[in-house]
């Protein structure tokens, strides 16, 4: 059986050694020959990769193992290239989000300004990424899951057509294992679901089990109550500010009881609320700061310590295991469905052909094929159309250097009362920025 050689890009990321975890515990499934790490930080990949050098030793001791910050050779000689960067790091997180509340406007790592501003960062680190792989892997597939994933898919349609890219997002994932414990049933796989919308912008229309009997009427009464929050044995999403954003779910809902709502509308349907409710000194970045980043490399840091991982406490990050079975069926042409973001190419009929939406599609050794979605309702297309206006513009802005686009495209975010606010939030964004963004004219 074929073995397959991967390249981490963003080696020094806390997903990293979660994701190394489910990787090995997943070998019989997926193995794998050659493991490799890339970043551009070398000091931050080092503590991750020193760690994972001796998880491997001990767990898999035949697989190769490398951490490189040069390109040539960390993208030579592999099959998929799994990306998880964050242009600019924590440090950006934390003005992304502190600055549009500053001005009293939603501040979030992929959504309103902060998304915009990461979005205009992340563009030429994923492109840089994507052209690394096609000149030293021409054959290989790029799994993608940087943030923000809706802004980079519409870059690399732009940009790269014709790139071996799959973008792909763990939020819908995260819920359906919420909704599968609601239905009773033990896997969110234990589901056939139909789902329509942007990446972080999305609904489900359709939840059934196998057997085809409907699972909505079951969960729309748990989320008309509680919104998402269940017991379930999880690492990601635990943060109390995740539960509040799992309960937030029953007030979408109540806008359309037809459609279970991607629990990311809340920052476009309750700006007000999120505001309100947040701390403009202490965001979600310092939680991540604070919280996964020191338990992550103090743990890896322990691990290089001690020379081996007694006593460690990083764990598998299972609920990643969705990256093992995109790859699958990339290699194995499995025709699973998953969701995906695509362009939208008529699938969802009265919908922009060239949005990238994220829809199920069936995936296989081509690539992703799109499951038919039909009409989607009017309150969902116009917000759609926004959305997804914005996401165009920022590439647009990115492409262009303009300045004009990009404070369209924030005036044009539904967490953005006005062209004023707007312009006042772009011009902090931009001084804090010169490092990353082009220069706009
Ligand atoms: P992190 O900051 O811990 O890790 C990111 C790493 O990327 C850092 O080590 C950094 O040095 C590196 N990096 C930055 N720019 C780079 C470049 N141009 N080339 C190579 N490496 C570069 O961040 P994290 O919190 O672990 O998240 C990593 C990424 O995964 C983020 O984009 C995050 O939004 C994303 N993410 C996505 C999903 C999803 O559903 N799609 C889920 C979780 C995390
Ligand atoms: C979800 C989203 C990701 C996002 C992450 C943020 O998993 O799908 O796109 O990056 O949440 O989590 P964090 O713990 O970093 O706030
Ligand atoms: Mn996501």
């Amino acid at each position: 059986m074929k073995k397959f050689s991967i390249v981490i890009a963003g080696g020094g990321s806390t997903f990293t050694p979660g994701i190394v975890l489910m990787l090995l515990d997943n070998l019989d499934k997926f193995p794998i020959r050659k493991i490799k790490f890339y970043d551009n930080d070398k000091e931050r990949q080092d503590t991750i990769a020193k760690a994972c050098e001796i998880i491997l030793r001990e767990k898999a001791s035949d697989i190769e193992f490398l951490a490189s910050t040069d390109p040539e050779e960390a993208f030579t000689d592999v099959d998929f290239v799994m990306a998880h960067i964050r242009v600019g790091k924590y440090k950006m997180r934390e003005l992304d989000e502190k600055i549009p509340l500053k001005h009293g406007v939603v501040g979030q790592e992929t959504c309103g300004p902060g998304g915009i501003s990461y979005g205009m960062r992340s563009i030429g680190g994923i492109l840089e990424i994507l052209e690394y792989m096609e000149r030293y892997s021409p054959n290989a597939w790029m799994l993608n899951y940087s943030n923000p994933a809706a802004i980079v898919a519409e870059a690399t349609r732009r940009l790269k057509p014709n790139s071996k890219i799959l973008n792909i997002c763990d939020m819908p994932i995260g819920i359906e294992g919420h909704m599968a414990e609601i239905a009773g049933l033990e896997s969110r796989k234990d589901m056939i679901v139909k789902y329509f919308g942007l990446n972080h912008f999305g609904w489900w229309s359709s939840i059934t089990d196998k057997e085809g009997n409907d699972l909505m009427p079951r969960i729309r009464e748990h989320v008309l109550k509680h919104g998402y929050e269940v017991n379930v044995d999880e690492h990601q999403h635990t943060d109390e500010s995740w539960n509040d954003t799992f309960r937030k779910a029953k007030d979408i809902l109540e806008l359309d009881k037809d459609y279970l709502p991607n629990t990311y509308l809340k920052y476009y349907l309750f700006p007000d609320y999120v505001v309100e409710h947040s701390d403009k000194e202490y965001t979600r970045a310092n939680e991540v700061m604070d919280g996964r980043e020191k338990f992550v490399f103090g743990e890896c840091r322990k691990v290089i310590e001690r020379g081996s991982t007694e006593g460690c406490e990083l764990h598998i990050d299972e609920h990643a295991s969705y990256i093992v079975d995109l790859a699958r069926a990339i290699s194995y042409n499995t025709q699973e469905r998953m969701l995906l973001i695509v362009e939208n190419n008529g699938a969802i009929e009265n919908f922009d052909k060239t949005g990238m939406v994220e829809i199920p599609c069936l995936v296989g050794n081509n690539g992703p094929e799109p499951v038919r979605i039909g009409t989607i309702p009017q309150f969902q297309k116009g917000l759609m159309e926004q959305q997804v206006s914005v996401e165009k513009l920022v590439v647009e802005a990115w492409i262009e250097k303009s300045y004009q686009k990009l404070w369209q495209a924030i005036t044009l975010s539904k967490t953005v009362p006005s062209a004023k606010v707007a312009r006042d939030i772009l011009d902090d964004l931009i001084e804090v920025n010169r490092e990353y963004w082009p220069e706009l004219k």
